[in-house]
């Protein structure tokens, strides 16, 4: 089977190749490369001995689109595609908007002319809210969501269970990921973030290899264990591989959400020793004032996913530490 990727040449996206190459489909990746790179691509085909076919375009490109579908029989779509950064979408609304929920409504207009029906989408634990109760279950509600990314996150999942409602057909899983980090295990592909990196880990391992002096750690006073905060990190093998996964349940119609995540919370500084007790390298850090919209703890109960798709996060924090460090002081300035 072809399955269509979109966003493929991203941090996620090129993992999930890899995945699905070795599992045996077939794949085909659009991406218009704004937050992604094409030599992420052929180093995913010197892991896998097998390229992707790569399309440059834009999932707002109704005409590239049908063109698209016209060509490859594109058995399901994973649908990465979309701009992600939590800051600048207050900054940029109608940017995240228009990338996020926009084009995927012309996403799925283009496949539902040419009959396609199936698809897995990136959504994230952000759809849970600011006041939900950890850990997250998939039958608590949506929540508030605090900025543009998070409510165009929950606003295609709204539009995905109206779609599902109206097209008999249609076959929609839910991928709500928690904290993705880490890297292929070649060392080959890996997180490179376009400027100064927004998240924990590409910081880290920014610093780790001297782009950067010190990591910020962004509040100590939360109440947590140790008053940093908490999150559920999980590799990004183990995410790709939830992909594939997932392909296989979309045989049945409607539409289901699944957790990605580990289920086990681990603090800021949990995480700066860990990087430390893995590589040998220090971190310099500094506590400074918390980041706005922050919440202290939240982590998935992930049992819904082994049960359903029968998928569980197997790599370990550790696995996690030595996957990124070998990524990044193999590549210190990314691609
Ligand atoms: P990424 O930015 O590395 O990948 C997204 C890819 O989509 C990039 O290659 C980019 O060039 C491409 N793209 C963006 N707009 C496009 C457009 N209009 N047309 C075609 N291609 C376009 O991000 P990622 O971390 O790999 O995330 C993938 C998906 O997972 C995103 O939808 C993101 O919101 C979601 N997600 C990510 C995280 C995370 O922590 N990384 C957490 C939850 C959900
Ligand atoms: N942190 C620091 N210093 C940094 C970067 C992050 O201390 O330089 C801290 C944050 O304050 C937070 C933790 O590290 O406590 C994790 O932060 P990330 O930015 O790596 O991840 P978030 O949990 O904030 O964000 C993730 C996804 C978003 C999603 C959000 C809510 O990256 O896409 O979860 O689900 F919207």
């Amino acid at each position: 089977m072809t399955i269509l990727v979109t966003g493929g040449a991203g941090y996620i996206g090129s993992h999930t190749v890899v995945s699905l190459l070795d599992a045996g489909f077939d794949v085909v990746v659009l991406d218009n490369l704004c937050n992604g790179s094409a030599e992420s691509l052929s180093r995913v085909a010197s892991i896998t001995a097998k390229a992707p076919v790569f399309i440059e375009g834009d999932i707002r490109d109704s005409v590239c689109l049908s063109d698209l579908f016209s060509r490859y029989d594109i058995g399901a779509v994973i649908h990465f595609a979309g701009l992600k950064a939590v800051g600048e979408s207050v900054l940029k609304p109608l940017d995240y908007y228009e990338t996020n929920v926009g084009g995927t409504i012309t996403l799925l207009k283009a496949m539902q002319s040419a009959g396609v029906h199936k698809m897995v989408f990136s959504s994230s634990a952000t759809v849970y809210g600011l006041e939900a109760p950890t850990p997250y279950e998939e039958t608590q509600p949506r929540g508030t969501t605090s900025n543009p990314y998070g409510s165009s996150k929950a606003m295609v999942e709204r539009l995905l269970e109206d779609w599902t409602q109206a097209v008999p057909e249609a076959s929609v899983v839910l991928l709500r990921y928690f904290n993705p980090i880490g890297a292929h295990e070649s060392g080959l592909i890996g997180e490179d973030p376009q400027g100064i990196p927004n998240n924990l880990m590409p910081f880290m391992a920014q610093v780790a290899v001297g782009r950067r002096d010190k990591l910020s750690v962004f509040g100590g006073d939360y109440p947590t264990p140790d008053g940093t905060c908490r999150r559920d990190y999980l590799h990004v093998m183990d995410l790709a591989e939830g992909h594939v996964s997932a392909l296989s349940s979309l045989e049945q119609p409607g539409v289901r959400a699944f957790n990605l995540g580990t289920g086990a919370p681990v603090s800021v500084l949990e995480m700066i020793r860990a990087f430390e007790s893995q590589t040998g390298v220090q971190i310099p850090f500094e506590i400074v004032a918390r980041r706005a919209g922050d919440l202290p703890e939240f982590w998935a109960n992930p049992e819904k996913a082994q049960r359903g798709l029968g998928w569980f996060a197997k790599r370990d924090l550790d696995a996690m530490m030595v996957d990124t460090w070998r990524w990044q002081s193999n590549n210190p300035e990314g691609y």
